[in-house]
C-alpha cells in the first residue's frame, strides 16, 4: 500500500494515537551490514526522524516522543558520542527553520546539564525557536533515561514535602506527574521500537504503564512514514482496557 492509501485508510480505521513515542534502534547494524562506520548509521537514521515526522504530522498525531541518546549512551566510544552530539548540533542547523515553518514545537527532554556548552545551546536555540508551535510537539529525549527522571521526580517532591511546600498527603499520582519531565503530557498511547528488539531500555517507565507497543523490524535508518502508518493501523485493532474490562 502506498503512503497515501495507508493514510487514508488509518483515517477512516479508527482513532489516531495523540501520543507516539519512538525508541529508535538499529542504526549500527544498519551500518555494520553496510560495512559502514557506526556514525554513518546515525547520520542516516536523521532522515528517518524527518520521516517520521512528516508521518506523524500528516496522521494529526499531537505529541511525537523520540528516544534520541540515552543516559547509557554517554558510556559509548568517546568517538561515537562526538558522533551523536554533533549530528544533534547539525540536526538543529538542518531543521529547525522547517520544523518551525511546521508550526512544531521542539521540547528537549532530558539532564541537559550533562551536554557540552555549544550543544546545549544548540538545543535551546531549537527550543526557543520553536516555542508556541501547534501543529505538534516534538520530545527529543537526549541523556535521557527512565528512572534517573523517575529519582529526580521523587528528590523533587520529598524537597517540596521537606519545606513544607507540599503535604505527604498531596504525594500522589498526580502530583508525581508534575515533577516528571513529561509534565502536563499525556502517556504515549503507542510506543514504536525498531529493529525487531523487545525491551524497554530504560525509556518512559513510568509513562508506558498502558502503553501499546508496535516492534518494528525495520532498521531505524530505513523507518518510513509507511512504517509509522503501519504501526498507527496496529495500534487501531488493539483493545485498550487498562486493566479494566470490556463492556458490551
Ligand atoms: C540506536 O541505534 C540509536 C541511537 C543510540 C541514536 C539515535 C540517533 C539518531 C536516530 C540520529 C540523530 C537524531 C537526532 C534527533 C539528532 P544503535 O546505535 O543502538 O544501533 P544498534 O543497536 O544496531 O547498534
Amino acid at each position: 500500500m502506498t503512503s497515501p492509501e495507508l493514510l487514508e485508510r488509518i483515517r477512516l480505521h479508527g482513532q489516531i494515537p495523540r501520543h507516539v513515542a519512538i525508541i529508535m534502534d538499529g542504526n549500527g547494524r544498519w551500518a555494520k551490514q553496510r560495512s559502514l562506520p557506526r556514525a554513518a548509521g546515525h547520520k542516516k537514521g536523521m532522515t528517518a526522524v524527518r520521516e517520521s515526522v512528516e508521518g506523524a504530522l500528516d496522521a494529526g498525531i499531537e505529541i511525537l516522543t523520540l528516544f534520541a541518546f540515552s543516559t547509557e549512551n554517554w558510556q559509548r566510544p568517546r568517538s561515537e558520542v562526538l558522533a551523536l552530539m554533533g549530528l544533534l548540533r547539525r540536526y538543529v542547523a538542518k531543521e529547525t527553520r522547517k520544523l518551525k515553518e511546521q508550526d512544531c514545537e521542539v521540547h528537549v527532554l532530558g539532564d541537559l546539564d550533562a551536554l557540552d556548552q555549544s550543544t546545549r545551546e544548540s538545543v535551546e536555540y531549537m527550543t526557543s525557536e520553536t516555542a508556541g508551535g501547534m501543529a505538534m510537539r516534538l520530545n527529543l529525549m537526549i541523556s535521557y533515561s527512565g528512572r534517573a527522571e523517575i529519582l529526580r521526580a521523587c528528590r523533587k517532591m520529598m524537597e517540596q514535602v521537606a519545606s513544607g511546600e507540599l503535604a505527604l498527603e498531596e504525594f500522589d499520582e498526580e502530583t508525581f506527574e508534575g515533577a516528571l519531565f513529561t509534565e502536563g503530557l499525556p502517556d504515549p498511547d503507542l510506543l514504536i521500537r525498531t529493529s525487531d528488539e523487545f525491551r524497554l531500555s530504560n525509556f518512559m517507565l513510568w509513562q508506558v504503564a498502558y502503553t501499546e507497543l508496535h516492534i518494528a523490524s525495520v532498521l531505524w535508518p530505513d523507518f518510513s512514514r509507511e512504517d509509522l502508518f503501519r504501526a498507527v493501523l496496529d495500534y487501531q485493532e488493539r483493545d485498550r482496557r487498562f486493566g479494566r474490562v470490556t463492556v458490551g
